[in-house]
């Protein structure tokens, strides 16, 4: 056989046992269809919506790990970008403005004086044109116009969601522009390997030696700080709950984790991130990315306000997020990894979330 052939044979055969269905969701207040997918995969399951590219519920074992809403309704709702798919720029930055060619763009102040996860209607409240792959892969597309939310340029985002034959949900992005602009993808699901309580006794594991504190706003100072000897060492298996209430300034100014991690990496290879597990269901959660950087939250502002799927009452850390991305306010800071993209150049990017056990 060809060697292309072949190669795509084995790209096939990677997600060969996944069934897709669909069915709709709703409707947004201003009319617009929304639709919802359901993937399957041997033990793993997972619902995704094309309103914000929201993993709506992700089961392993037949339970559901992720925070979310039965319907269409809680996520039109406000809420904390459950399951979602956050652009133009996932997290934060700093004073909402950035210098790009010279030219100073503005962009929401929606987290006291900085812009948040892509301002007032980003990635995670657009309506996605979706398309089911013959793979049984479900493909989002969203073009997001030269100067929405204050961002340059016509970008052009594509996301494919899978399941694979080895219990993975994976998700590769890839985008496009007609101008110099940036760009910060991320998927902000919230986990709890338990499905209910909270995530104090889960176990995690970062590949990082470093990570990037942070000041009163939670933007990033710039250095890179070593993890060794702080409540941020979580290169061995370490309860989340064990260090999180420590007098340590990070913690505070963080009301918990909300921080960067810097991957042990040397380019944009596909590694291990996270190991997350959970000790009395004995489910176990890798995550592995192609991205410099992961922003591990413990869902510090969740205030059991909202009541998610079957009425249950979201409460203080009772879900954690492991967004894997560029670091928080790269725009402004020249020594982080880039993140401008420019015409001709292709962005690309993948994470998955591996239930291992
Ligand atoms: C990210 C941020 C947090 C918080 C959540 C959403 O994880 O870093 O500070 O804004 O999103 O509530």
């Amino acid at each position: 056989m060809d060697k292309r052939w072949a190669a795509l044979a084995v790209i096939s055969t990677m997600h060969a046992g996944t069934k897709l269905v669909s069915g709709d969701f709703g409707k947004t207040r201003e009319g617009a269809l929304v639709r919802i997918y359901t993937l399957t995969n041997n033990s793993v399951e997972a619902t995704i919506t094309n309103y914000g590219g929201r993993v709506v519920s992700l089961k392993s074992g037949g339970t559901d790990v992720v925070l979310g809403f039965d319907s269409l309704e809680g996520y039109l709702n406000d809420n904390p970008y459950f399951g979602a798919l956050v652009g133009r720029y996932a997290n934060r930055i700093g004073h909402a403005q950035f210098t790009l060619n010279g030219v100073l763009y503005k962009v929401p102040k929606n987290d006291g004086d900085n812009s948040l996860h892509g301002g007032l209607r980003g990635f995670d409240k657009r309506v996605w044109t979706p398309r089911e792959l013959p793979d049984g892969g479900l493909e989002l597309t969203y073009l997001s116009k030269d100067g929405e939310e204050g961002y340059p340029g016509n970008c052009k985002v594509t996301v494919i969601y899978h399941l694979t034959d080895a219990g993975e949900l994976k998700i590769e992005y890839a985008a496009s522009t007609d101008k110099g602009t940036v760009i910060n993808l991320t998927n902000h699901a919230y986990f709890n390997l338990k499905g209910s309580g909270d995530i104090l006794g889960h176990m995690l594991t970062l590949t990082a030696d470093h990570f990037t504190p942070v000041d009163r706003g939670l933007i990033p100072t710039g250095v890179l700080k070593p993890v060794a000897g702080t409540p941020f060492d979580f290169r061995k298996p370490t309860a989340i709950g064990a260090r999180i209430e420590h007098n340590d300034e990070q913690l505070k100014l963080g009301k918990g984790y909300d921080h960067n991690w810097v991957l042990n990496k040397k380019g944009s290879e596909l590694s291990i991130a996270a190991r997350l597990e959970e000790p009395s269901s004995g489910r176990v959660m890798e995550v592995w990315t192609t991205e410099p950087g992961i922003q591990f939250y413990t869902g510090n502002f969740l205030d059991g306000s909202i009541k998610g799927k079957g009425g249950k009452v979201y409460g203080r850390r009772s879900a954690l997020c492991l967004e894997t991305q560029h670091f928080p306010d790269s725009p402004n800071k020249p020594r982080f990894p880039s993140v401008v993209l420019r015409p001709g150049m292709d962005f690309k990017s993948t994470t998955i979330y591996k239930f291992v056990r």
